[in-house]
């Protein structure tokens, strides 16, 4: 708002003593000769000025769970140092990776050196004297105009810091080539931990395989947004995407087609490890899935013996689902269950493993809970806790095993078995499912999925039977039956995926779809400086 003009500095000098008509006449005068008051020139404008540093702090996705504005900003210069503190290789890691995030940007090549405390004009990283109750991913921020501090009880809530303050920085900060500054924070207290323990996305590199690069993009995308597991969907019928040494065509035969019938592909023992130890640097577990005993047709095709009749199907490049299950009666499927569990329980430093369970069609369900239950204890003798799609829930579930709950109330069977749930509500969060009806690529079986209703629900409040305690956390899982491409996967994954990142870690309180909408639409020049082609939905005014 402006100030209103005042009035014309003639019409105060007017006396008293003048007959009234001689005043009419000169105010009639000054009326017709003044210029008009919007024409007058203005005094200051006294607010104080909103720096674009100050309005990034309230567009933080996902919004952090305290925030407490300060007087001033902090400047990014040549010389700012980074320090951390304890010195280890940990710390000297994040230190460098947060000198990598902002080194092209600014220009500046960034020192990362051992330090033990908050000097002028710097960063300083540390775990040391943070309070406990920040816990596993928790940490504060505290910018002055001075310095910066950023303190974490564990390194990975120094890492989620190091997202906000990317954030906090103008979204040219993504950018690979030097841009003009300045580079300022501002000064602000933000104090931050996450709702649940699990914020996950779901790549199905099975329907369409998406290679190495690709899934180190997509790591470092979910790190922005402070999510933390990657649940990659390695098998199905139209394709087997992981090396298992002792079963060598699972991966050579079953991984040598996709939807649709290209190449497909698979990772080799050692990209696999590859993906993990990238994922790991980010503080996100990689949970592998192989989905049994049904979306096994690329395993059946592969090996003859785990089916009933011992006759190998045919590769297959369609959409259907449900028609394959492995031979539940058989010795040799155990061994093959057991083999693959281990190989990829070596492999996976995180404590879970996914096997599926959904949607099998061809078997009873005494055979169905029997082979759950089974899978189940192979899983636990190499070390691992189960989880299993809702179904899963049909079979006896031990405590530690986990439930994905995706499109009825099953889960609530799977808590009072004192199992935990994974919320991914198919209505919510399948990021394949089309935005409305003129969407591209995707499906609708579960509705259309706008980016308001991949917001505005909550996972506490959704199924009868499944509270707050009860939930692990949110996950949104990208099928790719339609989506074979980098392009393809970001219109579908982004901005839902932000959304998602925000149930799974801000306070339930306090959030609604017209705030967010706005702070969203702050996100749209940092996802396409990071080169995200995103949707760009016409629900959020960017
Ligand atoms: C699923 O969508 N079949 C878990």
């Amino acid at each position: 708002m402006r100030y209103r003009a005042k009035p014309p500095a003639q019409m105060l000098l007017i006396s008293r003593r003048v007959p009234v008509a001689l005043v009419l006449a000169i105010l009639l005068l000054v009326a017709c000769t003044a210029p008009p008051p919007v024409a007058l020139p203005s005094p200051p404008d006294e607010r104080p000025v909103v720096r674009d540093s100050e309005v990034r702090m309230n567009q933080l996705i996902p919004k952090p769970a305290a925030v407490t504005p300060r007087a001033g900003v902090f400047t990014f210069q040549p010389v700012t140092t980074i320090h951390v503190e304890p010195h280890g290789e940990e710390m000297l890691w994040l230190g460098q990776y947060l000198a990598e995030r902002l080194g092209p940007a600014t220009g500046y090549q960034f020192v990362v050196q051992p330090g033990g405390a908050m000097s002028a004009g710097n960063v300083w990283l540390t775990t040391s004297g943070a309070d406990p109750a920040l816990g596993e991913e928790g940490y504060e921020l505290i910018v002055t105009p001075d310095g910066v501090m950023l303190r974490a009880h564990r390194p990975a809530g120094v890492f989620r810091g190091i997202q906000t303050l990317r954030q906090l920085l103008p979204p040219a900060i993504e950018l690979q080539q030097a841009q003009p500054g300045a580079w300022e924070l501002p000064a602000v207290e933000i104090r931050d931990v996450p709702r649940f323990a699990w914020r996950g996305a779901m790549l199905d590199v099975a329907r369409h395989f998406f290679g190495v690069a690709d899934v180190k993009r997509f790591i470092d995308l979910l790190a922005l947004y402070k999510m933390n597991v990657l649940h990659l969907h390695l098998s199905d019928d139209q394709g087997w995407r992981i090396e298992i040494q002792s079963w060598p065509n699972l991966a050579l035969y079953g991984g040598s087609t996709q939807v649709g019938g290209g190449a497909g592909g698979y990772y080799t023992q050692a990209e696999y490890a590859d993906i993990v130890a990238y994922a790991a640097r980010r503080y996100i577990i990689v949970v592998p899935e192989i989905d049994m005993p049904g979306h096994t047709n690329a395993a059946l095709a592969s090996y003859a013996e785990l089916n009933c009749d011992g006759v190998a199907r045919t590769l297959y490049s369609g959409v259907e689902v449900g028609f394959s299950a492995l031979c539940v009666e058989s010795d040799t499927v155990y061994q093959f269950v057991d083999d693959v569990v281990r190989e990829l329980a070596a492999l996976t430093p995180g404590p879970y493993m996914h096997i599926g369970g959904d949607e099998v069609q061809t078997l009873d369900a005494a055979a169905y809970a029997g082979f759950i239950e089974r899978a189940q204890a192979i899983v636990q003798a190499h070390g691992k806790r189960m989880i299993g799609w809702e179904e899963v829930a049909h079979a006896t579930l031990s405590p530690t095993s986990v439930v994905q709950s995706w499109r009825s109330t099953v889960a609530a069977e799977a808590v009072r078995q004192g199992a935990k749930v994974i919320m991914s509500p198919a209505s919510r969060t399948y990021l394949d499912m089309k935005y409305d009806p003129n969407t591209p690529l995707g499906l609708s079986w579960a509705g259309l999925v706008e980016v308001q209703d991949a917001y505005a629900w909550d996972p506490a409040t959704l199924l009868e039977g499944v509270g707050e305690q009860d939930i692990l956390g949110v996950e949104a899982p990208l099928w790719t039956e339609t989506i074979a491409t980098r392009e393809q996967m970001d219109s579908m994954v982004f901005p839902r995926l932000l959304g998602i990142a925000e149930i799974g870690w801000s306070p339930a309180h306090g959030r609604s779809w017209e705030e967010y909408r706005l702070r969203l639409a702050a996100h749209g020049p940092r996802l396409a400086a990071l080169g995200v082609a995103f949707y760009r939905s016409p629900q959020v005014p960017w």
